[in-house]
């Protein structure tokens, strides 16, 4: 069995099976930049996957520093949990990132100095066809982060109504064949349960009049019905609103984004608070009165072309930063 230990200011790592590192950090330097503003603040990665963020996050804090690491994923938890287990400095929460509030209180965190999300499905997910998240591996069709609760994929598509699973497709997945899915797939149903990935892929693949060589006619069914398993609009959303309450001034938000669905909420709520409440135009407010309790760091950045060569999965990434202003 191949193990490894990493030993770092005085802090013994214990390396799970290397053959759990499968997940490569999209934009890892220049988010553990953006993100470190103190070596001795306190920070969370609400999105642990595999930890190469978190671990770059460790490697710069000093002892005075706190790490609070989140995932839905008990897969992911319990890799956290092996891989931080002798760093004091470090605690790990099975959660949803929503509930960052309730988790930084229990933890004492009082004011946070950064935040990441590195948003969307891990390598280690969608390589487990067990999981559901691949058209390209056959496995039951499940797509929940969080395998202990929820509904599957296969529930929903069992019981939702037509209407429901166009709203899905055509919302979550900006399918243009929305209604020809919806209808082909309420059809199948009608003969047996959709349960397997490879029973969605094939009715998608039938249903669509026009083949896309450069993508697969069920990437974006199977990306729409993945959002609407996890509610991950709904989840950035809450979060983002959270964070902006708990983080001290000078502290950075920094969010990683694969589509334009996620990054636009990024994009228009980092707006939003950088700009201010929108008074009428004639409202008797100073502009100096006008509390903006974000500012914009920077543009937003992408993969290099040497990051994209090695990391194919980096082509989508777009990332954003902002930085909480004083009261
Ligand atoms: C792209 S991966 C993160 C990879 C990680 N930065 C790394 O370097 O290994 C996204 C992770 O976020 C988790 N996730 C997605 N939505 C979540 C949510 N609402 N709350 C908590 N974790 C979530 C997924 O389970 C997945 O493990």
């Amino acid at each position: 069995m191949l193990e490894f230990q990493m030993s770092w200011q005085g802090f013994l790592y214990k390396g799970n099976k290397l053959e759990n590192y499968v997940h490569k950090a999209v934009l890892l330097e220049e988010a553990v930049k953006a993100l470190i503003t103190r070596c001795d603040g306190s920070y969370v990665d609400c999105t642990y996957g595999r930890g190469g963020h978190s671990r770059a996050i460790a490697l710069k804090l000093a002892s005075a520093g706190r790490l609070l690491v989140l995932d839905a994923d008990i897969e992911a938890i319990s890799h956290a949990r092996n891989f931080f287990t002798d760093d004091s400095r470090v605690v790990v929460e099975h959660s949803r990132f929503s509930k960052i509030r309730e988790l930084t209180e229990k933890h004492e965190f009082r004011g946070l100095d950064g935040v990441l999300l590195d948003l969307g499905v891990s390598s280690p997910q969608l390589d487990n066809s067990a999981r559901g998240f691949s058209f390209q591996l056959n496995g039951p069709l499940d797509m929940r982060f969080d395998s202990s609760e929820g509904t599957t994929a296969a529930e929903w598509l069992r019981d939702a109504s037509e209407k429901e699973i166009e709203h899905v497709l055509k919302n979550y997945g900006e399918e243009r064949f929305s209604r020809r899915i919806s209808r082909a797939l309420i059809a199948a149903r009608d003969a047996s349960d959709i349960e397997t990935t490879k029973n969605l892929s094939d009715i998608v693949v039938k249903s669509v009049p026009s083949i896309d060589r450069n993508k697969h006619p069920a990437t974006r069914v199977f990306q729409a019905i993945r959002i609407q398993i996890n509610q991950e609009l709904n989840e950035l959303s809450r979060c983002l609103e959270e964070v902006v309450g708990l983080m001290n001034s000078g502290g950075r938000i920094v969010v990683i984004s694969f589509h334009s669905l996620e990054d636009r909420i990024v994009k228009h709520f980092f707006k939003v608070k950088a700009t201010g409440d929108d008074f009428p135009r004639k409202f008797p407010i100073k502009d100096a009165d006008i509390y903006r309790p974000l500012k914009i760091v920077g543009k937003p950045v992408k993969a290099s072309e040497e990051e994209i060569q090695v990391n194919r999965r980096s082509r989508s990434a777009i990332m954003r930063v902002a930085e909480k202003m004083p009261c």
